[in-house]
């Protein structure tokens, strides 16, 4: 057992230095990346096929006008769109161009995590190939999904250089006529922390901890970009919060927007939201109507404390060095702007839907679970801290949970943190329900797959293990924290 205290201050001599670097660099440079049009390539089925060769590599990328020795997919970041509809099959041949060993998940898609389909156990070493290659089910709802690393290790490095694509499932909530009308725009939400050469700083101990972030914010590789709404003035936004651990606390300047979908898909009606919490691995869609004032929305990131910080600044105060040194947004207190949305038309004439898709009611669980989340002080290799479920960190030889296939259970997450970190609990291939937040019920019903679990809270999900057995994972969606060890595999059992 290490002393908190004496990890904070050996680890704090190194923040400070490496973030006195990087707020020379932001002054110097007030706003040094220009905007430039970027739209990843777009990959869409056919005849039921999905078919693309996809390779990671580290050339250096343009991003937002300015050299960046980022990662890519093809080169791109973010990386090529991938659509396709329920029933397709999707065969990407993928090769890893990279250093290290990486692979890739489909987050949030409902297929098979064995074989090489959504398998996070595979591992590709550098300069080899694999062929991916599943069955999207014929029932699968439409939504917004996407692709990034899971090579347990190196996840957070891997995706905080770039490595993110969208995956969308076309289907019933696009064929909404009013949904069709509406304009479609995709915000892959990105940070990055990029030294004077263009270069990914390497994080600290401090920074994996907190789960590393950057302070350069970008939407679609670009840096504040504009986005009009039609005439019509009806406008779809789909967002994925593609950050390794920065949330997004979303909203458009004086002006409300409707949730239509979250991670799983659609909801059953538009809910009016003044702000939109995105924790990092979750999406959601919106729509925005256009009004005839102001005629120009802006996309702001309001402040948010995802918890640990007091700790962490009273340590670093005690020290002498004072919160602001931080590394990244941590102590952002002002609105960022992240985009414009700017409207040309007279007046929005397209209604909003008034219905969209059922969200299915769950059977009664027979199974009910408690897994704690937590972040403890205990000497572990180059961090001090352990994260675990109900104390265990990942071991990729040992089954943490049991479940049979074709049940329905309900699952306790239970963030026990001492200094109130949150984590997002994702898990894979089997989407769930929220029933309750602190034994209050959720408001509205909606499919997810990662959901924000605060310091101290207890959230309740319903989770139906249906068509698919094999071994496969859930971890914090802070990808430092599942590097460091949090992480459990589940066993469906047919
Ligand atoms: Cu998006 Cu297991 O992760
Ligand atoms: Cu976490």
């Amino acid at each position: 057992k290490v002393n908190r205290r004496q990890f904070i201050i050996l680890s704090t001599a190194s923040a400070v230095t490496a973030s006195v670097a990087s707020i020379a660099f932001a002054q110097n440079n007030r706003n040094p990346f220009k905007t430039q049009a970027l739209s990843p390539k777009l990959y869409k089925s056919a005849g039921g096929l999905l078919k693309l060769d996809l390779e990671t590599s580290s050339r250096p990328i343009s991003l937002g006008g300015k050299r960046a020795y980022l990662l890519g997919y093809n080169g791109q970041v973010p990386a090529p769109r991938l659509e396709a509809q329920a029933g397709d099959t999707v065969r990407i041949r993928f090769t890893n161009n990279l250093t290290q060993p990486t692979n890739l998940h489909y987050h949030g898609l409902h297929v098979t995590p064995v074989g090489n389909a959504d398998n996070a156990f595979l591992d590709i070493p550098p300069k080899e190939s694999l062929t991916y290659e599943f069955t999207i089910p014929k029932n699968h709802p439409s939504g917004t999904f996407w692709y990034h690393p899971h090579r347990h290790g190196y996840v957070a490095e891997q995706v905080f250089a770039g490595l993110a694509g969208l995956f969308i499932i076309r289907g019933e909530l696009d064929e909404i006529l009013e949904i069709q009308a509406a304009k479609e725009e995709f915000l892959v939400l990105q940070d990055f922390a990029l030294d004077r050469n263009g270069s990914i700083q390497s994080p600290n101990h401090m920074d994996m901890m907190m789960g590393r972030e950057g302070e350069l914010l970008t939407v679609n590789g670009q840096i504040k970009p504009t986005f009009s709404i039609a005439s019509g003035g009806l406008l779809r936004l789909r967002f994925l919060n593609a950050s390794p651990s920065r949330f997004y606390r979303l909203a458009l300047e004086n002006h409300p927007f409707y949730l239509i979908a979250t991670d799983g898909g659609a909801l059953a009606e538009p809910v009016e939201l003044k702000e939109l919490l995105l924790a990092p691995g979750e999406r959601a869609e919106m729509l925005v109507r256009g009004e005839r004032e102001p005629k120009q929305y802006r996309l702001l990131n309001l402040p948010y404390n995802r918890g640990g910080m007091e700790m962490m600044e009273d340590e670093m105060g005690m020290m002498g060095g004072g919160s602001s040194h931080m590394m990244g947004g941590k102590s952002q207190v002002n609105p960022q702007i992240l985009a414009t949305l700017t409207y040309q038309g007279s007046t929005s004439t397209l209604p909003l839907p008034k219905q969209l898709i059922p969200v299915e009611t769950l059977p009664e669980p027979k199974t009910v679970r408690r897994l704690e989340l937590s972040m403890e002080e205990e000497m572990t290799p180059g961090t001090g801290m352990s994260f675990t479920f109900n104390g265990k960190a990942f071991d990729p030889n040992r089954i943490n949970t049991q479940v049979k296939l074709n049940t329905v259970e309900d699952w306790e997450l239970v963030n026990v943190d001492p200094d109130r970190m949150d984590h997002p609990f994702h898990l894979h291939v089997n989407p769930f329900q929220v029933i309750s937040r602190n034994g209050e019920p959720e408001p509205y019903r909606a499919w997810k797959d990662t959901i924000l679990v605060r310091g101290g809270e207890t959230v309740r999900i319903r989770i139906p293990f249906r068509d698919f057995s094999g071994k496969t994972v859930y971890h914090c969606h802070v990808l430092d924290h599942e590097d460091l060890g949090m992480m459990g595999i589940v066993n469906i059992r047919a």
